[in-house]
């Protein structure tokens, strides 16, 4: 018995005029799954995303996406999905709170309140709550963005570049929080344009390139793809993103570099894996 994917895509077609930007792109996300789409600006991703969410259709090809048929029930896509933009899609006149309450009246959830209370919670936003959107920082309107993603417990999140924009200590957060997504079940499609947020978090990574897929598979076998490395004996220097996180520490707010994330804040010199 195989399980069925959560996503299939079959020979999806798009041009916008003379542009052929998806020249049929064949992939399967596992459900529960993270699956990074990896291309270059231009590439269609932000296209494709759109496409499987319903928002613009497809010159040819199929998807389904949690079983339902894209094109043949998109009502059931919409149900079973939600879409983090590239550009986060806040309210910026409302406070967070407001924004995700209205987000749960809107799902029809029954206690829109708490479900709120509970998210702000859950990205560290507690204390920002209350004031309006358009005070925040890039990246906490980033987590907002993905926390008002979140209502309703939908089975296959979609976003959009998470991380675009972030400080190295809000992009471990987000990476964190997809992790946590994936472990309770939820199955996540992911575009970036950085390697090592695919190396980071997706159990499969395909490249998008010219058109079509041109890799799939997981890191270890797009790894066997080149020769192996030669072996040399170099001191480990730090990279400059520990150097960043150590000086700034990595709880971000309360200055401290010892609790939960600080695994990443190694000392120079000393060996972090
Ligand atoms: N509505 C549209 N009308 C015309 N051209 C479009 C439209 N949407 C996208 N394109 C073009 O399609 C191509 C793919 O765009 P898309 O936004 O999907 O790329 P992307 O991979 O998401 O890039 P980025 O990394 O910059 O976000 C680009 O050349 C873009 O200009
Ligand atoms: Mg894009």
């Amino acid at each position: 018995m195989t399980t069925d994917p959560a996503i299939r895509v079959e020979g999806i077609e798009k041009s916008f005029g003379d542009l052929h930007v998806l020249r049929g792109v064949d992939f399967e996300v596992r459900a529960g799954s993270i699956f990074a789409l990896l291309g270059s600006n231009g590439a269609g991703k932000t296209t494709l995303i759109r496409i499987l969410s319903t928002l613009l259709k497809a010159d040819a090809g199929t998807a389904t996406v949690y079983g339902f048929d894209l094109a043949a029930h998109p009502d059931d896509v919409r149900e079973s999905i939600s879409l983090t933009g590239q550009f986060a899609a806040v309210d910026e006149v409302l406070t967070g709170r407001e924004n995700l309450v209205l987000i749960a009246r809107l799902r029809h959830l029954k206690h829109p309140g708490e479900v709120a209370d509970d998210l702000l919670a859950r990205f560290s936003l507690t204390d920002a709550g209350n004031r309006r959107v358009s005070t925040y920082s890039g990246g906490m309107r980033r987590r907002l963005d993905i926390a008002m993603s979140l209502i309703g417990n939908p089975p296959i999140i979609f976003l959009d570049e998470p991380t675009a924009g972030l400080d190295p200590q809000s992009r471990i957060d987000v990476w964190q929080t997809i992790r946590q997504l994936a472990g309770r079940g939820t199955t996540v499609l992911l575009t970036t344009q950085h390697l090592d947020e695919a190396e980071q978090l997706a159990d499969r990574i395909a490249i998008l390139h010219q058109g079509t897929i041109i890799q799939n598979g997981t890191l270890a076998e797009l790894k066997q793809l080149l020769p192996p490395a030669k072996v040399e004996y170099i001191e480990k220097q730090p990279s400059l993103e520990d150097i960043f996180l150590a000086l700034v520490g990595s709880t971000g707010g309360t200055g401290t570099a010892h609790d939960q994330g600080g695994d990443r804040t190694v000392p120079a010199g000393k060996e972090s894996q």
